[in-house]
Formats: structure tokens, sequence, C-alpha cells
């Protein structure tokens, strides 16, 4: 039988005449840098009042509800730069169910959103702090990389990450946009979306003496949200490329939260069959996969529902579709022919809703 423990929700549309309210405040109040362009034109990146109906608010309690969910990526990462408040504000604007976070720490122990465990490629860290760098090869680059220079969140107080540009690699007009706490992050999606955290490096930062699962838990329950249905507007899953972080969280910590094991391009051999996917199902709720692993072969969504495993692959974006004219038509595939749960999108826009 299938199992599915992950909250099942609907999408909102916010109602037009609400979106011309939020344009015209934002009009008034907010400076340049909060109006980002989308597929559509400018529009305002304020949050969107939630408008559930009692069938949707009733589903968020539903473990049968069949409604697809999007994950915002990083944000709307296509059109903002990834990891900054003001790409989840878009990505809540746009519709975003979840709104994911990669986190880091910090060496003051703090968690960070951002997806490398160095800051250099999306912040200005070069420039504030020339020669705070270890010349080596980062972990989470591909094993045949070239030693380089890489300034390493963990080498940096929360105060001096606070000081980088994390906007102005994207785009000049987002100069000024920060790296985010993870409270932060909650902060500004709690209410109007899910949150998505995944541990990055969670082996890494242990060897410097620091707990990013504890972290999590800590942060967790210091919002009340560490417990499933705590806030039925905020629903939180957490993901990890590391099996051992997932099962830590799992049975060291007792974490009851929906789970999901990332996996991916190259996968073991033994992983995605019946029996990878029965061992996966002790420790988690979902996978996801990489995309590529499920155009080569479909099948692997039916052996994950067979072992009771939601399955949310990774990452729809429109400058990668493949075969597929556009990203919308690329996930319109995955979710309804190919029967996926939901999926991981840079253009939460573009998301085929029905
Ligand atoms: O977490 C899903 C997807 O984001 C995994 O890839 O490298 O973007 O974190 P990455
Ligand atoms: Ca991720």
């Amino acid at each position: 039988m299938r199992i599915r423990s992950i909250p099942r929700f609907r999408g909102r549309k916010p109602r037009l005449a609400t979106l011309a309210l939020l344009a015209l405040a934002a009009m008034l109040t907010a400076g340049p840098a909060l109006v980002m362009p989308t597929g559509s034109g400018a529009i305002n990146t304020g949050l969107s009042t939630p408008e559930w109906s009692e069938p949707e608010l009733r589903d968020l309690n539903s473990s049968l509800s069949s409604r697809k969910m999007l994950v915002a990526h990083r944000g709307a990462s296509a059109y903002a730069p990834e990891h900054t408040l003001e790409s989840y504000r878009l990505a809540l604007a746009q519709g975003a169910d979840f709104v994911e976070q990669d986190l880091q720490v910090t060496r003051d122990g703090q968690l960070v959103c951002l997806h490398d465990l160095t800051l250099e490629r999306t912040t200005n860290v070069e420039e504030i702090f020339p020669d705070r760098y270890h010349e080596d090869i980062s972990e989470d680059q591909p094993k045949d990389a070239k030693p380089a220079k890489h300034w390493y969140v963990s080498d940096f107080t929360l105060e001096e990450i606070r000081r980088l540009d994390a906007g102005s690699w994207f785009d000049p007009k987002f100069r000024g946009a920060r790296v985010p706490t993870w409270q932060e992050a909650i902060d500004l999606v709690r209410g109007h979306a899910g949150l998505y955290p995944e541990t990055k490096g969670p082996e890494v930062y242990g060897k410097r003496g620091l707990d990013m699962e504890k972290l999590v838990l800590e942060t967790l329950r210091n919002n009340r949200l560490d417990q499933p249905g705590a806030d039925r507007k905020t629903p939180v899953i957490i993901q990890s490329f590391s099996a051992a972080s997932l099962r830590r969280m799992r049975f060291e910590m007792k974490i009851r939260l929906p789970l999901v094991y990332l996996i991916g391009g190259d996968p073991r051999n033994d992983l995605l069959t019946e029996s990878g996917m029965r061992n996966i199902r002790t420790f988690a709720e979902g996978i996801g996969p990489a995309k590529g692993l499920i155009s080569r072969n479909p099948a692997i969504v039916d052996l994950a529902h067979k072992a009771g495993l939601t399955i949310t692959p990774y990452t729809f974006r429109s400058s990668s579709t493949g075969q597929f004219p556009n990203v919308r038509a690329e996930m319109e595939h995955f979710l309804y022919s190919l029967g996926v749960d939901a999926l991981f999108t840079d253009n939460p826009d573009q998301f085929p809703r029905r």
C-alpha cells in the first residue's frame, strides 16, 4: 500500500485584487530592489495574503490528497539571486507550496541559507575579505576539481557574513541583498508556505566541531515547528544527500517530520531497486532524485511508490529543459505522465497546476 506521510495541500493563487493592492503598496513604500522581473512583467514581491478555502484547510491534514507540490528551489532562483530573502519573497508571490533552504553553519554556530560550503560564487567575499581564503579542493566540488581559493562559511562569523553582498553577482539591481539566517527565512516564509531545509555537508561541519543536525532541531523547536502538523500553514520537510544525517535525525534525535533522501545523478547501482527503496523507507518518507535518473528509467516512480516513498525530483529550470520546448512542458510531463508527487523548480511561476 502506498504510504503518504508528507502533508499535502493545495497551492494558492492570490486574487488579482490582492496582487493589485500589493503592487500599489509596493509602489508607495518599496525601493527599486523590491521589484523583480518575472515572465509576465515586473510585479511586487511583497507577501500575498494566504487565502485558504475550507477544503484547502482540510487538505492540510489529509494524507490522501493527490495535490502536486511545488518546491521553490533556492527561492524563485531563475529570477532573483538564490537564497536571498528577495528570492524567497518572489517564490511566495509565485505561489510556492514550499520554499527550499540549503543550510550552512557559520564559525559561531549560526545556520545560514547558502548552497555552497564556500562564499565566493554567490557573494563578494573576495573583495571584502581578500586574505581569508584556503587554497584547496572544496569538499562540495567535483572530485577532479583543481585546488583553488575558497572562502569557507565556517571560517566566518555571522556578523562578517552579514557584510557581504549576495545579490550583485546575479544582477547589479540586487546589490545589497544579504545571506539570510535560517531564522530570517522561517520568519519570512512562515504562514505563507512550507519550509524545505537541506542539511548540506553535515559531515564536513561535524569535522569542524559544528553539529548541523542539532542546530536544525534546536531551531525547529524554538519555532515550535519540530512536530508534524505543528503549524498547518507551514509544514516542514527535511532533505539531505547524506543518509547518515537523515538516520541520525530519525533514530538518534527522534525527528518525526518527513525526511527526504536526495539521490545524485550517478547513484550506486543497488539504490534504485526494490530492495534499495525498501532500505531507504526505513529512515525516510521520500526520495529526491536527479530528474535525469527518472528520464532514463521512469520505472523508478512506481518502485518508489510501491515502497511507500514519495518522489520529488530536482531541478526543473527554464535554462535546461532537454528535449522539452519549455520548463512548463517538462514539469507537466514529470508530474502528470510520469506521476511524480512534487518537484524542485527555479521557475515557480511556470508550475503547471491542474
Ligand atoms: O535539494 C534538491 C536539490 O536542490 C539538490 O541539489 O545541489 O541544488 O542542493 P542542490
Ligand atoms: Ca538543495
